[in-house]
């Protein structure tokens, strides 16, 4: 049979991985898909820089879309990142009629919807294993491997770079931007490192996750979206002190009146497994009715771990490149006309418990003024530490756990609170799951 000929767009760290492992791997890589796999052409911005991939029998050219018009070439793989020119790209490869591969986290949770339905039409598939959770096959799982299951939740660790920084701060009290900066040049963050602070990486993982999880479309818009930036080794220090650690995680939850879409620091109880995942290694935990929960772990980000799922995927689109479209795996897990339109919760709708952190006066009444608003709102208190006022100040800081409580009664209590003269400043608030 043929070989099935590739076209790669970007040889920066994934795609220069992709090239190495499909080199490396190639008789294993023949016998597992009928029929070898060739690179023929990639398309880089410079050819200067240094790469990590040896491009020998590839053609190569500076012009991505020489890929997608390529009549020779029976797969796209898309490697460059980011929603323009990637979507024109994707789009082009697709009216083209040829077949996509992608680790596009952004054009996937931004113009998935569109993609698939377009890529339906012309009969090809659109390939994204790689867009989450680098390495880890969780696309695969929830879609093939927990079809039977009608799932409940989704809790994952999604951003490599984010965990990176917590890990470091917690372990050895580094310095944000320093840790951010050596995940730079390791090749775990985005182009723009906000998107891994900020949570708006996490989102879109979290954002195609909760699709093929629940059978909705792709909404992005409504995930509620806050990052690591403001965590500060106090809390880091206040929540080991309690049995906890901070993880910035995607929650996915399927409640009676909604779905809860949210990407926000947790803490978590530190027996969890998932508590334990350190570095930049990414762990989703999954439940289902039938199987319970399911825990997925591995590398999140990086050449070869990357590189990885792009080339699974590869091979998954050379096996079916012969069978009959309509009975290929479905792009969002389940049958496109029979997504539900089951809402998105707004954040005041969502319950959980809460870490707050305060600075109260150190006076007799203080903490009874506190205790008295989290009353008046419903909001239990489950356990409380109060520390000694640094030398020569008169505040105090106090942790507090809640039981859990619908954000809108939260943001009521605070308010309340800030406003009391003997508290000082803001109040940190921090989400907690216990994730049975
Ligand atoms: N910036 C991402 C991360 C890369 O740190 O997880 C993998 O998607």
């Amino acid at each position: 049979m043929n070989p099935v000929r590739v076209g790669v767009i970007g040889l920066g760290t994934v795609g220069g991985g992709t090239v190495n492992v499909l080199r490396r791997n190639a008789g294993e890589i023949a016998r597992r898909a009928g029929r070898s796999i060739v690179i023929t052409k990639a398309s880089a911005r410079d050819f200067r820089r240094d790469r990590i991939c040896d491009t020998k029998d590839i053609e190569l050219t500076t012009d991505p879309f020489a890929i997608v018009s390529d009549p020779d070439i029976d797969i796209v793989v898309e490697l460059i990142g980011g929603e323009s020119p990637a979507e024109e790209l994707v789009v082009q490869a697709i009216k083209q009629g040829k077949h996509v591969v992608t680790a596009n986290k952004a054009l996937i949770a931004l113009h998935g919807n569109e993609i698939f339905s377009l890529a339906s039409r012309q009969g090809v598939m659109v390939a994204f294993e790689a867009a989450v959770a680098g390495g880890i096959p969780i696309i695969k799982a929830i879609r093939e491997g927990l079809s039977g299951n009608h799932l409940e939740w989704l809790a994952g660790i999604i951003n490599g770079t984010g965990n990176f920084i917590l890990t470091e701060m917690r372990e050895k009290g580094r310095d944000f931007a320093e840790v951010l900066s050596e995940a730079q040049d390791l090749g775990y963050a985005e182009v723009d490192p906000t998107f891994d602070v900020e949570g708006i990486d996490a989102a879109h993982k979290l954002t195609i996750l909760a699709s093929i999880a629940f059978g909705i479309p792709l909404q992005f818009d409504k995930v509620y979206k806050e990052g690591i930036s403001r965590i500060t080794r106090s809390d880091v220090a206040y929540a080991e002190e309690l049995g906890y650690r901070i993880k910035h995680l995607g929650v996915a939850r399927r409640t009676s009146k909604g779905i809860e879409l949210r990407v926000h620091p947790t803490l978590i109880p530190e027996r969890r497994l998932i508590a334990n995942v350190n570095g930049v290694m990414n762990a989703i935990v999954v439940k289902g009715d039938a199987v319970g929960p399911t825990l997925y772990y591995g590398a999140g980000a990086g050449a070869e771990p990357t590189a990885s799922a792009v080339v699974a995927d590869i091979i998954d689109v050379a096996r079916t490149l012969t069978s009959d479209p309509e009975n290929r795996v479905p792009h969002l897990a389940f049958q496109a006309d029979a997504l539900s339109d089951i809402p998105v919760l707004p954040m005041d709708e969502v319950e959980t418990s809460y870490y707050l952190r305060l600075s109260a006066e150190d006076r007799p009444g203080v903490l009874a003024d506190i205790a008295r608003i989290l009353a008046n709102h419903n909001i239990s208190i489950e356990a409380l530490i109060q520390k000694e006022p640094l030398e020569g100040e008169s505040h105090l800081p106090v942790i507090m756990l809640t039981h859990r409580v619908f954000e809108r009664e939260m943001n009521n209590a605070v308010t309340e609170m800030e406003k009391l003269p003997t508290v000082n400043g803001l109040i940190k608030r921090i989400r907690m799951e216990a994730l049975r």
